[in-house]
């Protein structure tokens, strides 16, 4: 895209000032802090950020699966109201229609078959009737198994959903939000109960599902080296507060240590190979993983 017309394009999803309080044991406690941000078509977004920062918070507000605080903000996506001052919009069924929403737990009906757990993708367009009565025309069925081909997972169909491992339920998990026809996809730790592999093939069918399809991919993210790996942009909560909106390439080892801390080892699988001038990730032993060129000499 032109960088002239960077300027004209609305943004996708668009948070302005949203604060986010919860009570626990009559202690009020701020986990989202006057956070704002436009993401533009097509972007893929990673979100990072140490456990409790926010994340899984922030994702549930672009959905509309939580409000924030009674103050002047808002939340729109896809040029739709989805909250606006602590308010969910009364049409965010609509909206939600096209958003795909990827938990960590897969969240899969285990004892359907994979392509009835992808039909399920169209619940939002079809009659209610035939949902309940699990009546699906050719061509949706055809369409669920295109989605499956997306995932490498169309030999599959009939198998019974619970009979499949972690990475494969993602997929179908994937494919779902595909046959739902959603142009957000909202991912909150994807990866994060998957071995290495499987976590790669599903970070790499996130990107290619942005990059040809031009769907938009928020991502939330534990491991640092898969977020700058797959994700153009990052976003960095700390706290609840936004400390890092830009450019992948942009971000260094010191904020990293920033952003989380102590906690900054665990982030990756080898702290050894981290100095504070040189790469920030590591190749993942056996995934074939590369640190982004933008990162610096790997250490070996
Ligand atoms: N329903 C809730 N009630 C009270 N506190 C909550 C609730 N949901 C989240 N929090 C708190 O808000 C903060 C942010 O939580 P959130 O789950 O968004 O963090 P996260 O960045 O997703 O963490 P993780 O990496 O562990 O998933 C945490 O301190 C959490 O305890
Ligand atoms: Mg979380």
């Amino acid at each position: 895209m032109a960088l002239m017309e960077m300027h004209h394009v609305a943004p996708v999803i668009r948070v302005r000032n949203v604060h986010k309080s919860f009570q626990n044991s009559n202690k009020m406690f701020k986990a989202l802090t006057d956070v704002s941000l436009d993401i533009l078509p097509g972007q893929i977004v990673g979100l990072i950020g140490a456990s409790g920062s926010g994340k899984s918070t922030m994702l549930r507000h672009l959905a509309g699966l939580t409000t924030a605080d009674l103050t002047d903000n808002s939340v729109t996506v896809l040029g739709r109201n989805v909250q606006s001052a602590g308010v969910i919009d009364r049409n965010i069924r609509t909206t939600r229609a096209n958003i795909g929403f990827i938990f960590q737990q897969f969240n899969i009906v285990n004892r359907l078959s994979v392509l009835s757990n992808v039909l399920v993708g169209s619940l939002g367009r079809i009659p209610s009737w035939r949902g309940t009565a699990g009546w699906f025309t050719t061509a949706e069925r055809m369409q669920a198994l295109e989605s499956l081909a997306r995932v490498d997972m169309e030999n599959f169909a009939l198998q019974k959903a619970s009979t499949l491992s972690g990475g494969q339920q993602q997929r179908v998990a994937i494919a779902r939000a595909l046959m739902q026809g959603a142009e957000v996809i909202l991912a909150d730790e994807p990866i994060a109960s998957l071995d290495p592999i499987s976590a790669r093939n599903v970070m790499e069918i996130l990107a290619r599902i942005n990059r040809e399809d031009g769907r938009t991919v928020v991502v939330s993210l534990h491991q640092v080296d898969f977020a700058l790996r797959y994700c153009e942009r990052i976003v960095a909560l700390k706290r609840g507060v936004v400390v890092f909106d830009g450019s992948s390439a942009a971000i260094t080892s010191e904020m990293l240590h920033d952003i989380y801390g102590e906690k900054f080892s665990e982030t990756c699988m080898e702290e050894k190979t981290f100095t504070s001038n040189q790469s920030i990730c590591i190749p993942l032993e056996g995934t074939g993983m590369r640190a982004p060129e933008s990162a610096g000499a790997m250490v070996s």
